[in-house]
This record gives C-alpha cells, sequence and structure tokens, in this order.
C-alpha cells in the first residue's frame, strides 16, 4: 500500500464524521426559510478549506447565497485545477416517503441516506478529503489548486454565473474540475463529456377576476386550466414530438463514434434504464435511440401545474387563475434564451381568446461538449482505470451543470466532468443517498487525478 492509501484508509471515519456534519444542515437553496442555514453550510466548506492549509478562504458575498473560496498556490511550474462543487440541495417533500429523517445522515449497508449525501456535498466532501489526503502524506500539493464552492445551484446559479464572468481573471486556471455526475454502475468508471442545458419557465394564465360558480358561468367563462392543457398538448405530441417552430433547426449532428455508442448499447444501459425507472417501455422519439434522446435531443417536461380545486370531494368551481412549471433541456447549440423566444411565441399562440397568458423564464443554463483528447482528460481516465481497474467510457448525461458550459467559455479550459454517483443514488428524490465505497473509492480516484495533472 502507498503511504497515501494508507493515510485514506486510517481516516476513512473521520472523512464520514466530517461529511455527516455537512449534511445535517438543510441547505435548501431554494426557500427563504433556509438562508441561515445556507450560510452555515457555506462556513462549514470554509472551514474545511482552512483545515488544509488553504490561504485567501473566504465567502463571496452575492445578491443571493454566498460562495466559498480558497486557494493553494505554491507548486510553481505546475498546473493549476479550479476545483467548483455545491453546497446546496433540494427540497425534501414528499417527506412523508423518507425512510430516515432526510437531514440526519443514516447509514444501512453500504450507503449513507440524506439530502444532498450525493448531490452535491457527498461529491464536493470526497474532494475535499483528496486534496486533505494529498497534503497531510506530502506535506504539498502536486498541483495549485483554486477551489470555488457556490450555493444557488439548484436554483439557477446566476451569482456564480455573474461572478465568473465579472471576475475571470481572479480563477485563472488550467483545467476545472466538477465532481456532480455520475458512472452507469459501480463497475463502470465513467467520465462526462457532454451535458445538456436548460430552459426553465413558469406559464401563468389568468382568465375571469375571480374563481367562478361552474353552473353560473360554465359555458361562457374562460377556464384556465383547460386552457393551460390546451396548451400543454400542442407543445409536445404523443410521439415525444415537440411542436414549437425553430427548435430543432440548429440541433448539431452528433459524431459517429457517439452515434454508434447510442444505437448498439454496448454497455446495456437501456436496460438499466428500464429498469431504474419501472416501466416495460420507453416512451418519446422512436426515431432515435433512448440514449440520443437523453443525451443529444431536446426535450420538454411538464413538472407541475397548480390551480382550481384539488381536495377531498367536490367543488364546482371554475379557476381564475392556473400555473404550469415546465422545462426544456437542450442540446449543444440550442441558446437558453433563444429557445424561450421560441417557446414564448408557442406558447401565446396556443393560447385560446379570452384569457391572458404570460411565460416566465426561472433560469436558464447552456449545453457543453469537452474535447476528450486533453490532457486533463486522460490524467482523469487514468486515474479512473487505476482505482476502478477498468478504462472509463465518455458519456454525454442528459442532466445540466451550468456552470460547466461557462467555465469552458469564460475560462477557456478543459472541465473534467468526473463523479462517482450511481443511477440508485435518488438524486432530488425522497431517500438520496451516496454509496460509502464509492465515496472512499473516490477519494483514491481524485487524488490519483491531481497527481497525474502534476506530473
Ligand atoms: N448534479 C446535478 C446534475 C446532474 C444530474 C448531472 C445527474 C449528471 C447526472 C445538478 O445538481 C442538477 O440537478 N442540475 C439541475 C440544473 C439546474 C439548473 C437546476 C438539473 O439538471 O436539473
Ligand atoms: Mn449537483
Ligand atoms: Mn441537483
Amino acid at each position: 500500500m502507498t503511504q497515501l492509501e494508507t493515510y485514506i484508509t486510517e481516516n476513512e471515519n473521520r472523512f464520514l464524521e466530517d461529511w455527516k456534519g455537512w449534511l445535517r444542515i438543510p441547505s435548501i437553496s431554494t426557500l427563504p426559510e433556509h438562508a441561515g442555514d445556507i450560510r452555515s453550510a457555506a462556513e462549514y466548506a470554509a472551514e474545511q478549506l482552512q483545515l488544509m492549509d488553504f490561504e485567501q478562504v473566504h465567502l463571496i458575498e452575492t445578491q443571493n447565497h454566498p460562495l466559498v473560496y480558497g486557494e493553494w498556490l505554491k507548486a510553481p511550474g505546475k498546473p493549476t485545477v479550479l476545483v467548483y462543487g455545491h453546497y446546496d440541495v433540494q427540497p425534501v417533500d414528499p417527506i412523508e416517503l423518507w425512510d430516515s429523517p432526510p437531514f440526519e445522515p443514516t447509514v444501512r449497508g453500504d450507503n449513507l441516506y440524506c439530502r444532498g449525501a450525493c448531490d452535491d456535498k457527498g461529491q464536493t466532501m470526497l474532494v475535499f478529503k483528496a486534496l486533505e489526503s494529498l497534503m497531510a502524506v506530502n506535506g504539498t500539493l502536486p498541483v495549485n489548486v483554486r477551489v470555488l464552492i457556490e450555493g444557488e445551484e439548484e436554483a439557477g446559479g446566476e451569482s456564480i454565473d455573474y461572478h465568473v464572468r465579472t471576475y475571470p481573471e481572479s480563477l485563472r486556471c488550467n483545467a476545472a474540475f466538477i465532481c456532480d455526475t455520475g458512472m452507469p454502475s459501480k463497475e463502470i468508471p465513467a467520465l462526462v463529456n457532454g451535458l445538456r442545458g436548460i430552459i426553465y419557465t413558469e406559464v401563468e394564465v389568468r382568465g375571469a377576476k375571480s374563481d367562478l360558480h361552474s353552473g353560473s358561468y360554465g359555458g361562457v367563462a374562460p377556464n384556465p386550466l383547460h386552457t393551460l392543457a390546451i396548451i400543454i398538448a400542442g407543445l409536445k405530441d404523443a410521439e415525444g414530438h415537440i411542436h414549437v417552430p425553430g427548435l430543432y433547426d440548429k440541433v448539431r449532428e452528433a459524431s459517429e463514434q457517439e452515434k454508434a455508442f447510442w444505437r448498439d448499447d454496448p454497455l446495456h444501459l437501456n436496460e438499466a434504464l428500464l429498469e431504474e425507472m419501472g416501466v416495460s417501455q420507453f416512451t418519446g422519439e422512436a426515431e432515435y435511440p433512448p440514449l440520443e434522446r437523453i443525451g443529444g435531443r431536446p426535450t420538454l417536461e411538464v413538472h407541475g401545474i397548480s390551480g382550481g380545486f384539488v381536495g377531498e370531494g367536490a367543488k364546482t368551481v371554475i379557476p381564475a387563475v392556473a400555473k404550469a412549471k415546465i422545462s426544456l433541456r437542450l442540446p449543444p447549440d440550442l441558446k437558453s434564451d433563444e429557445v424561450f423566444v421560441l417557446f414564448e411565441r408557442r406558447v401565446k399562440e396556443l393560447a385560446p381568446a379570452g384569457v391572458e397568458v404570460t411565460v416566465r423564464k426561472v433560469h436558464g443554463g447552456e449545453a457543453v461538449m469537452i474535447p476528450i483528447d486533453t490532457s486533463p482528460m486522460q490524467a482523469a481516465a487514468s486515474a479512473l482505470k487505476e482505482v476502478f481497474g477498468k478504462e472509463p467510457v465518455f458519456i454525454r448525461g442528459g442532466g445540466s451543470i451550468p456552470i460547466a458550459a461557462l467555465f469552458h467559455e469564460i475560462l477557456g479550459v478543459p472541465v473534467v466532468m468526473m463523479g462517482f454517483g450511481l443511477p440508485d443514488d435518488n438524486l432530488h428524490a425522497p431517500n438520496e443517498k451516496y454509496s460509502l465505497s464509492q465515496f472512499y473509492k473516490g477519494i483514491r480516484t481524485v487524488a490519483r487525478f491531481f497527481e497525474h495533472i502534476g506530473e
């Protein structure tokens, strides 16, 4: 065993305790009542950086939640890696579906259950522990490191967007590293070389000036809920085709290699997807392989509809207002602002006369594609091979991490997206968890990744 491995093995329990301490702070970024918790979680991250002798450690105040910054730049001549993570988490509802309290980290088998166990406190903590281990064993790091952690990723990430665009000089680096993705299974290490962008919207329909008796006015009054149903039905058909004129115009052809991977599915990911979802067949664009639909095609989903009466029993009412949350995932070249304009135009066109429709942008972020033949990517691939015993696969993820595109564009560096999450980690859902063995292997892999970059 190397000294590094010995150190990691001997400190596993303390690493787990530090991780649990962070998880106990309910840092939900989208709920204003958790603003204090958000700050505590930021301070916790800053303490972790201070413990390993990082310099300039401080919270960067923003319009919303603070960023956490720290740097260690004492390896002259070595590359600088910018480490990103997020300390905010998703809300926990529906709380009754959790088997243990959402903010009490609980070990069952090889898993630690808690909101944020994976996304992204677990994955950020393992990067901290990789750095700590390198520092403890060598008294130095193999590369220069800047750390920038945000607290509003799950709420759209506006503050970090502003910070990166305004102060790119303060983030000068040779590569960025994001540990906020997953791998297809414990046996298949992966590097994510592409992510989709997103545009998240809220559509509001207003009819009469107040709720109405459906007997007295039914037949002559506008019904915003029904209007929403008509709009939604007009946006996407049963075959998964989105009817937003112009949307598909710019979709980029994938490489032959990617198309073959999606079509042939050598890792049998389709089977796994059906199993994960607990359904017997796929929906959507039948003319594209399922993996391409997730990785390379635009999609539109309705997340929630509100309005009218949803209680027990019956109430004969025509609602005055109805709302829907609708988002589109966007493959490379589809810009979120441009798509928003197309979407808004289409929604208004679909609305029948007699109602007032407004479309509001909640947040947006861009897709990213990262070349795989750069040295930081190869350093990550070597580290994964050493720890997991297999060459990693390069895959596109369907989810979105808007900061990846921004680092790529503004800082002009390769962005390595290497994470250790598993498909059954229940991200954003009840019983989120992270595998303990993935956590410890992640620490080893990330430590080796930094060493390779420094070579
Ligand atoms: N870590 C996820 C993104 C992710 C999930 C990447 C699964 C790869 C696999 C991230 O925290 C997230 O949830 N992003 C949001 C986007 C954001 C703008 C709200 C998403 O994808 O919905
Ligand atoms: Mn995340
Ligand atoms: Mn998330």
